[in-house]
C-alpha cells in the first residue's frame, strides 16, 4: 500500500529583498546580456546581430558569437543511507528540474523535513514522497523562475535543499548552481573605440555616455533644433554656417572660436558675423549721424572715429573691434564694429569713400523727415534688409557657383523666415526723433 505524502517546504531565504518583478515578455528587446540569460534567453555577442537576444537559437543564430553560461562541475555522492547524499546540479534562470532521493526505512510514513535557502531570490521547490516496502523515494521538483535572479546576481549563485530524516542522523544536500550573470560582462571595455570612445563596452553592446545612443553610440541625442534650414549635408555646413562655424551633429550651427570676431559670430543666425549683420542696416551708413542709428532693426551705433579705441581687447586678448568693409551704392567703404554686453552693435566709419560728406554729416545734423514717412522707410528698409542678407548669402568666397545644392539652399533661405529679419508688423514715433 502506497503512502503519498505532500510535504509542506519550510522556506526561508538568506536575502530579505525580493525581487521586483523582471518583465521578460518582450525578450527581443533585451539589450543587456545578463537580463538575457534570466528571462531565459541565449545571448549574441555581435552588435551587428538584430536577435541579441533569443529563447531559441536558430541555426543561422549569431554564429561563432553565442555567450555561453558557466556552469560548475556536477557531482553525484552517495551517503550510508541517502542515495544519492550530496549532488551539485546546474539549473538555468526559468528552468525546471527534478531530483530524487532514495532511502530505506522501515516505517511507511517517516517524517522528513525539507529545509531550503537560496543566494537569490525565493523560488517554490514541490516534493513528494513515496514509501513502499521500506524503500522511500523522494522527489523534489525545482523551477527557477525569471524572478530567481536578482538584478546584481553574478555568473555563479546558489540554492540548497536540504533533506532531513527522522531517526537518520545523515543529511542530504542537493545544490543547485544557477548562472545569474553573463562571463563577459566582467570584461568592459571603458570609453571603447566600439563605442566611438563615447560609452563603455561589454558583451558586444555599448553603454552610451553623455548625448549619445544608437548601438555604437553614433546617434547623438538632440535637445534643441535650429529652427529654419537645417545643415544636414556636412560638404554644405560651413556654407550654411556662414563659413564660420560647422554644421554639428546636432544640425545646428557650432561657431568656430579662434577666428577674429567670432565672440560675436550668432550661434542662432548661421554664425553670421558682425560684418555680416552690420551690412544689412546699410541704410545707416548712408545716414551717419554719430547715435543710434532707427533704420536698423537691431541698436545700431554710430561713433566718430578714435584711433586709440582700436587698441582695445577683452577679457581673452582678442580684439575688441573687428575691421569690416561694404560697398553702397557703388561706393566702398571700411568701418570697424563691435558688440557689448547689452548687445548694442557701434561702429566707426575708417574709410569712408567720400570722405567729404562724411565729415559734414559728422559736423552738423541732418534734417531728416516725418514719423510717419520713417514707418515706410522702416518697412522698406527691413526689406531691403532681408534682400541683403539673402545676397550675402550667396556672396562669393563661400559661394560654388556650379554647386546646384548650393543654389537650391539659396532658394530655400528667400522663402525661409529668419526671425532676425523679419519685418517690423507695428510703427511707433520715435521721441527722440523729431530732437535730430
Ligand atoms: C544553506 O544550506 C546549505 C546546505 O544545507 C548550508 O551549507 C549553508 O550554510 C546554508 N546557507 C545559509 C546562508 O543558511
Ligand atoms: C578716444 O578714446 C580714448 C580711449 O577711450 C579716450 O581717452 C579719448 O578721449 C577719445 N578721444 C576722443 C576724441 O573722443
Ligand atoms: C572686406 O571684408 C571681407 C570680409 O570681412 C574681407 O575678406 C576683405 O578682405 C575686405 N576687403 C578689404 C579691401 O579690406
Amino acid at each position: 500500500m502506497a503512502v503519498v505524502w505532500l510535504v509542506v517546504l519550510t522556506l526561508f531565504s538568506s536575502q530579505e529583498i525580493f525581487a521586483s518583478y523582471r518583465d521578460c515578455s518582450n525578450i527581443g528587446n533585451i539589450r543587456n546580456c545578463d537580463e538575457c540569460i534570466r528571462c531565459a534567453g541565449h545571448w549574441c555577442n555581435d552588435p551587428n546581430e538584430n536577435r541579441r537576444c533569443t529563447k531559441e537559437r536558430f541555426d543561422d543564430w549569431c554564429p561563432g558569437q553565442q555567450e555561453t553560461l558557466t556552469y560548475q562541475q556536477e557531482v553525484t555522492e552517495p551517503g550510508q543511507h541517502f542515495k544519492p547524499k550530496f549532488m551539485l546540479r546546474n539549473i538555468r534562470s526559468g528552468a525546471d528540474d527534478s531530483v530524487t532521493i532514495d532511502f530505506k526505512s522501515t516505517s511507511n510514513n517517516p517524517k522528513i523535513d525539507v529545509v531550503f535557502n537560496t543566494t537569490q531570490n525565493n523560488l517554490s521547490p514541490d516534493s513528494s514522497i513515496k514509501c513502499e516496502n521500506g524503500e522511500c523515494h523522494t522527489t523534489i521538483d525545482v523551477l527557477t523562475d525569471t524572478d530567481f535572479c536578482d538584478a546584481k546576481g553574478h555568473t555563479s549563485e546558489f540554492f540548497n535543499i536540504k533533506l532531513k530524516v527522522d531517526n537518520i542522523a545523515e543529511e542530504a544536500v542537493m545544490k543547485f548552481h544557477v548562472p545569474c550573470a553573463c562571463a563577459c560582462s566582467e570584461k568592459v571595455e571603458i570609453q571603447s573605440p566600439t563605442c566611438n570612445g563615447r560609452g563603455n563596452f561589454t558583451c558586444g553592446t555599448c553603454t552610451c555616455s553623455g548625448d549619445w545612443t544608437g548601438t555604437f553610440c553614433d546617434i547623438p541625442i538632440c535637445h534643441k533644433k535650429r529652427g529654419d534650414v537645417p545643415c544636414t549635408d556636412s560638404t554644405r555646413s560651413d556654407v550654411e554656417c556662414s563659413g564660420n562655424g560647422v554644421c554639428s551633429a546636432c544640425d545646428e550651427c557650432v561657431c568656430f572660436t579662434d577666428r577674429i570676431g567670432s565672440q560675436y559670430f550668432d550661434k542662432d543666425n548661421y554664425c553670421a558675423d558682425i560684418c555680416t549683420i552690420t551690412n544689412d542696416c546699410d541704410d545707416c551708413f548712408k545716414n551717419p549721424m554719430p547715435g543710434r542709428c532707427d533704420l536698423c532693426h537691431f541698436p545700431l551705433i554710430h561713433k566718430p572715429f578714435n584711433q586709440s579705441l582700436l587698441q582695445e581687447k577683452d577679457d581673452f586678448n582678442r580684439n575688441v573691434w573687428v575691421a569690416c568693409n561694404d560697398t553702397l551704392d557703388g561706393c566702398f567703404f571700411e568701418y570697424v564694429a563691435m558688440r557689448d554686453a547689452n548687445d548694442d552693435t557701434y561702429y566707426m566709419v575708417t574709410k569712408s569713400c567720400n570722405p567729404v560728406e562724411e565729415k559734414q554729416v559728422v559736423g552738423g545734423g541732418v534734417n531728416l523727415t516725418l514719423p510717419l514717412v520713417l514707418c515706410a522707410v522702416v518697412a522698406v528698409v527691413a526689406l531691403a534688409a532681408a534682400g541683403g542678407y539673402a545676397a550675402w548669402r550667396a556672396r562669393p568666397p563661400a559661394l560654388p557657383l556650379a554647386d546646384p545644392l548650393y543654389q537650391n539652399i539659396g532658394a530655400e533661405d528667400c522663402t525661409g523666415e529668419n526671425p532676425l529679419y523679419k519685418p517690423p508688423t507695428s510703427c511707433f514715433k520715435n521721441p527722440t526723433y523729431g530732437k535730430w
